[in-house]
């Protein structure tokens, strides 16, 4: 039996991307934009963001909500789920991310299907107008909390939550971390798990992008 090792945790992602998800010319081209601009090589991973896909198209999603866009490799994704009836509202922080992911989403050819909000989700979330059926939770960890307010507020009941980077390799266990990131991961699970607008569970992950995780909720 092969060693569970990071190593080989990648290349089994890297056989089931290949197996499952193939080759797509604008995904890579849209990742390959992102590191041309010097975002950080932060996007989900290909079978996550099939997942995403099918996750739209498993809850008849048609309006989706995007949180942190970076180079609009996820809202790609859901963009082509959604389809041409659907709509993609994503909110990113940076005008110069927001620009490469414009570009990216309209050579994908599901620019009218995209609504790109600049500015601090925190800002730009209290000007929507509320009826998302899915919301990706993918920014700030620091803000998870306040996200996951918003996706309650903006959805309706069986709206999908998905929120991003949950395991953080493990880290989320410590309870005395001073990581920010992990205290924002852990506020938002705790909330998950006790305020009763939401049903969630959580996966941990291993892949190309590391040991890491998501959390699955709907809103009751
Ligand atoms: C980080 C953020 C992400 O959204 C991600 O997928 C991986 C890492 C981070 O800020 O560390
Ligand atoms: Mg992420």
């Amino acid at each position: 039996m092969a060693e569970s090792t990071p190593q080989n945790w990648r290349a089994a992602d890297d056989y089931l991307a290949r197996t499952l998800v193939g080759r797509d010319p604008a995904l890579e081209a849209a990742l390959a934009a992102q590191q041309e601009a010097g975002m950080p090589e932060i996007e989900v991973a290909p079978v996550a963001g099939k997942l995403l896909s099918l996750l739209v198209r498993i809850s008849g999603a048609k309006r989706v909500l995007e949180i942190g866009t970076l180079g609009g490799y996820s809202t790609i994704w859901m963009a082509r789920a959604v389809g041409v009836d659907g709509r993609v509202t994503t909110i990113e922080a940076e005008a110069g991310n927001a620009a490469v992911a414009r570009a990216s989403i309209d050579a994908a050819g599901v620019g009218e299907r995209v609504d790109i909000r600049i500015g601090r989700a925190a800002d730009v979330l209290p000007t929507l107008v509320g009826g998302f059926d899915l919301v990706f939770i993918d920014a700030d960890k620091e803000s998870n909390t306040v996200y996951l307010d918003w996706a309650a507020k903006l959805g309706h009941p069986g709206t999908v939550i998905v929120l991003d980077n949950i395991g953080r390799s493990g880290d989320i266990i410590d309870a005395d971390s001073t990581d920010s990131m992990v205290v924002g991961t852990r506020d938002a699970l705790r909330m998950l798990g006790e305020d009763p607008r939401f049903d969630a569970t959580a996966l941990q992950t291993v892949g190309m992008k590391g040991w890491d995780g998501f959390a699955l909720a709907t809103v009751i």
